[in-house]
């Protein structure tokens, strides 16, 4: 893959560089899978609840801000989102790619759930990606060329490990929503694909020796890291993979196999 390869044209048939908005990018899988696309040659913005790590993350990756930069934006306000949006839009045109990856994880037991949580973790990991599928997915619609990954989670196959059901039925619901975008864009060029991982080492998970433990009891022996799933995102978001959409792809060391 070369910097070549994630060269789109405009109308005007200008070559330019291509572009991917990542959600939730200040840290962990957001993070990897930006410096990983930008490695690949994309013009990456960085969005994030929290914008100083976020933009840390993409002056590390280019200091200049010509090819990464970061922005606020909250992803469990639908206002929030469309604002961030349309300001991206008015500097740097709509994104080629999106990457909806920001979500939280709650633990909770089914029983103790109140509604106001479940709605909340339900805004955050799902309605997001209603409202960013439906955004970028009508501006990659219009240029015939798209790319678009939801992250999604083995809790979202087989209910969580340890995160409740709001967050499981959020992960379930973006692999249903994948399978509906893509069908609705499959036609102007664009994909749409969900990745599924479980267990990968992120600061959420603790320390490397609670790691190692939880690894100890996957059939590959041993967590997944976040460069993985990055690697994953950059095949389904590459030039390469048009043939690919509305499919999950699982990352999870073995744990659930289908
Ligand atoms: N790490 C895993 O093992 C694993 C497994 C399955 C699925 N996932 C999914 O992958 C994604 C990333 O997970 P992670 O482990 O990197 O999580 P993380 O908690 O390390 O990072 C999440 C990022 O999202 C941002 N974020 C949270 N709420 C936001 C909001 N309202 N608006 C904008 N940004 C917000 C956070 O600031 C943070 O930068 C999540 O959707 C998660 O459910 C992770």
């Amino acid at each position: 893959m070369t910097d070549a390869d994630q060269r789109g044209s405009d109308q005007t048939g200008t070559a330019r560089q291509r572009s991917a908005l990542i959600t939730g990018a200040a840290q962990g899988l957001g993070e990897a899978i930006a410096a990983r696309l930008h490695a690949e040659g994309f013009r990456v913005v960085l969005a994030d609840l929290n914008l100083e790590p976020a933009a840390e993350v993409a002056a590390r990756l280019d200091p200049s801000g010509r090819t990464a930069r970061a922005i606020e934006m909250d992803v469990s306000s639908a206002n929030s989102i469309r604002g961030a949006f349309a300001r991206l839009v008015a500097d740097d045109g709509a994104p080629d790619v999106l990457v909806n990856n920001a979500g939280r994880t709650v633990r909770r037991s089914v029983w103790e759930i109140d509604v106001d949580e479940w709605d909340a973790v339900l805004e955050t990991n799902l309605r997001s990606y209603l409202v960013l599928c439906q955004l970028a997915g009508a501006a990659m619609r219009e240029r015939g060329w798209g790319r678009i990954v939801n992250m999604s989670s083995f809790a979202g196959q087989q209910g969580g490990l340890v995160a409740g059901a709001h967050y499981a039925a959020s992960k379930a619901g973006a692999i249903v929503l994948t399978k509906i975008f893509a069908g609705e864009l499959a036609a102007h060029g664009v994909t749409v694909n969900a990745v599924a991982p479980a267990a990968i080492f992120t600061p959420a998970m603790g320390d490397e020796t609670a790691a190692a433990e939880i690894g100890r009891g996957l059939p590959v022996g041993r967590v997944g890291t976040a460069e993985e799933v990055a690697e994953a995102v950059a095949y389904l978001v590459s030039v390469r993979s048009g043939f690919v959409t509305g499919t999950t792809l699982d990352i999870n060391g073995g744990v659930h196999m289908r």
